[in-house]
């Protein structure tokens, strides 16, 4: 099968794809043939360095992606909730590797769950680490309902056009930061305000926030805190292993939330049901081969990306 082994760390050209065998599994995996991955900032954070990097370069063979849809090939002899040529996705193995930017990959049943019939392959690996993200989040810790008030930055983006439609499916009012160009689709998702993030300052426009759903970080936590009413919550996506947020929210009389999703089997039927009533749709920019990896990250690597870039497998 084609596979795309990273060499080591660097930049988009350690990605190499090669032909490698088809996986093995044992009685309690199931063997997946890939229809799509989707990409995320964290594939590019881990090929130019981060805690996944070494680790990852340490397994045989060192393979990228969490994201994926397909269709079941094979099941260990254990596995009763799953059978061949069942349409699944998922994410997979995280937060350790799920090898999933490959024709073919392992995963626990677990990590599975059924694609609705009228999703795309394409459309089920888009809705899976940015989907569940924004889903967790905004329910859990920004507890969204029709009285809240939340601001969403990067509101274009993988996780914030996930965020903005699900602040919207729990009634909130919502204010959205992107750039000028992506108006219309930020509000066509369900913002109800939008600040241009390159002409306006949000912190002089934006008061009395109850949530603060932040993508972008660095200096967004102390201008977010601005905008917060005191007791609101600031939920930093970005910041994950940085207690930074925590320490300032607390300064401004705020809460502070660092946070890292958990993959359930619960929350990713969720999101299908959701997927399957269209409540949710993931938007999908650019569609990439394997053999064009290289270019798929450099594309996520600008910074720019509307909704998801996805590559889809032959
Ligand atoms: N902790 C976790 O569990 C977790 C999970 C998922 C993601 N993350 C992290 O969350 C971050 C966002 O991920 P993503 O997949 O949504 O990224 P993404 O798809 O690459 O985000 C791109 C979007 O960000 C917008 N943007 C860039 N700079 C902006 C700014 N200053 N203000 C407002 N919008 C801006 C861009 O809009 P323009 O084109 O208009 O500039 C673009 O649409 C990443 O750092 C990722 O690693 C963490």
């Amino acid at each position: 099968m084609k596979a795309v082994i990273l060499k080591d760390i660097g930049g988009a050209e350690q990605l190499s794809v090669e032909n490698i065998s088809i996986p093995q599994i044992n009685e309690d995996e199931i063997l997946v043939k890939t229809k799509a991955v989707s990409i995320n900032p964290i594939e590019i954070k881990t090929r130019n360095g981060n805690r996944f990097s070494k680790l990852l370069l340490q397994e045989k063979p060192s393979i990228l992606g969490w994201d994926a849809s397909g269709i079941i090939e094979k099941t260990g002899k254990n596995i009763i909730d799953f059978k061949t040529g069942d349409r699944v996705f998922g994410i997979i193995g995280f937060p350790k590797f799920g090898k999933t930017y490959a024709e073919y990959f392992v995963a626990k049943k677990d990590d599975l769950v059924l694609v609705p019939d009228n999703i795309s392959d394409e459309e089920a690996a888009a809705s899976t680490i940015a989907a569940i993200t924004a889903y967790q989040a905004l329910r859990d810790f920004g507890k969204l309902n029709p009285a809240t008030k939340v601001l969403i930055h990067a509101a274009s983006g993988g996780v914030g056009h996930f965020g903005v439609q699900f602040a919207k499916y729990f009634g909130a009012e919502i204010w959205a930061t992107a750039s000028e160009g992506k108006r219309d689709f930020v509000q066509k998702l369900g913002a109800d305000h939008f600040i241009d993030y390159k002409t306006q300052n949000f912190e002089e426009i934006v008061k009395n926030m109850d949530v603060v759903f932040d993508l972008i970080g660095g200096d967004y936590i102390d201008k977010s805190l601005d905008t917060l009413k005191k007791g609101g919550v600031l939920i930093s996506i970005p910041t994950a292993t940085n207690a930074e947020v925590e320490e300032k929210a607390e300064k401004a009389g705020c809460i502070g939330v660092r946070f890292s999703l958990k993959n359930t089997q619960e929350d990713m039927k969720a999101i299908a049901d959701l997927l399957e009533k269209k409540e949710i749709i993931p938007h999908i920019s650019k569609t990439f081969s394997i053999d064009e990896i290289q270019k798929a990250h450099q594309e996520l690597e600008k910074g720019h990306t509307k909704g998801k870039i996805i590559i889809k497998m032959n």
